[in-house]
């Protein structure tokens, strides 16, 4: 059975990927680790505990991880999720505690006990995963897969022109997990927007449900809808993380991938997070990734009715 670490900084979109790994019965969430990211690192642990209760699925031990980025202050989505990470429309009261042991050393002993066969998600920043790299690098070599929501993709960036929000918050994480030698899947942001977002046909389905994991995912979403309505009058909710949580657990949603060499801009101030992803076809240089590895499987169509209809059977069934 595949074991899955799950690192979130739970927002809206998180608490989504979260519940459909929890309600999925041909896996095991070994564990679930919070990082700072969209909400500071207390509201990512309290949602993702809450996510848990309501998911009405597995209930993985919770283990609180890095509090700040590596080298820069915190950047958070609270304009975009709700100032509580979750729509603003108090449904954050976990009774669920979180285990006392760091993220970071729960991350390890997890990896150590099962060499070869943890696939991490990485949902959110990935500063915990960089601590656990440059903490034990030769443990974390054991590590089977990781599959990470992160990068603009092929498309621009979300939170500036270039740049995308996990990569952004910290950057340098980002270039120490891609330069690990980790087999790694990259799900960019450019192949979770479009017709792989909800829309209000689709939260209509969810909410007649009246299944209440069904009906949390819409309305922790309200501020996310709100963020797409003012922004571009779109009624739509699109669902980066539970667009990852597809490719790893449904793997036939994937129409085309590329391998590619990904360099993490961190030094020039106004490319900072920027992604730039070789994907090989550039002849001008003779051996097209410009004398570099590739380092990174990364997503470049995918099957969007797959992957709606797969996640609403989900979350109603
Ligand atoms: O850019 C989208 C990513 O940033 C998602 O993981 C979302 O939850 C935010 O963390
Ligand atoms: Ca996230």
């Amino acid at each position: 059975m595949r074991k899955l670490i799950i690192d979130t900084d739970t927002g809206s979109d998180d608490a989504v990927a979260l519940m459909m790994a929890l309600k999925s019965t041909n896996l095991k969430v070994e564990a679930i680790t919070t990082v700072c990211g969209n909400v500071p690192i207390e509201l990512a642990t309290k949602n993702a505990l809450m996510t848990i209760e309501v998911a009405n699925g597995q209930k993985p031990p919770l283990y609180v991880g890095a509090a700040k980025p590596l080298m820069r202050d915190l950047v958070t989505a609270v304009n975009v999720h709700g100032a509580d990470g979750m729509g603003d429309c108090q449904l954050i009261h976990p009774t669920l505690l979180p285990e006392s042991k760091h993220a970071v050393d729960a991350i390890l002993e997890l990896i150590e006990n099962n060499s070869g066969e943890i696939e991490i998600v990485t949902i959110g920043p990935v500063t915990n995963i960089a601590l656990a790299l440059l903490k034990a690098p030769e443990t974390m070599k054991k590590v089977k897969h990781i599959y990470t929501m992160g990068t603009s993709g092929f498309g621009p960036g979300n939170t500036t022109p270039v740049a995308e929000f996990n990569v952004y918050v910290d950057a340098e994480a980002y270039s120490i997990m891609l330069n690990s030698g980790i087999p790694t899947t990259i799900i960019g942001f450019d192949v979770c927007l479009g017709e792989a977002a909800w829309n209000k046909e689709d939260m209509d389905v969810l909410l007649a449900s009246g299944k209440e994991e069904a009906v949390f995912a819409v309305q922790c979403n309200r501020s996310l809808l709100a963020y797409n309505l003012e922004r571009s009058n779109e009624y739509i909710v699109d669902l980066p993380d539970a667009v990852a949580m597809g490719v790893v657990l449904w793997d036939e949603i994937v129409v085309e991938d590329k391998l590619c060499y990904c360099y993490v801009c961190t030094i020039e101030a106004a490319a900072y997070g920027q992604v730039i992803i070789n994907d090989g076809s550039k002849l001008a240089i003779s051996d097209g990734f410009a004398g570099h590895m590739p380092n990174a499987t990364v997503c470049k169509t995918i099957d969007n009715p797959l992957f709606k209809k797969r996640l609403l059977e989900l979350l109603i069934s």
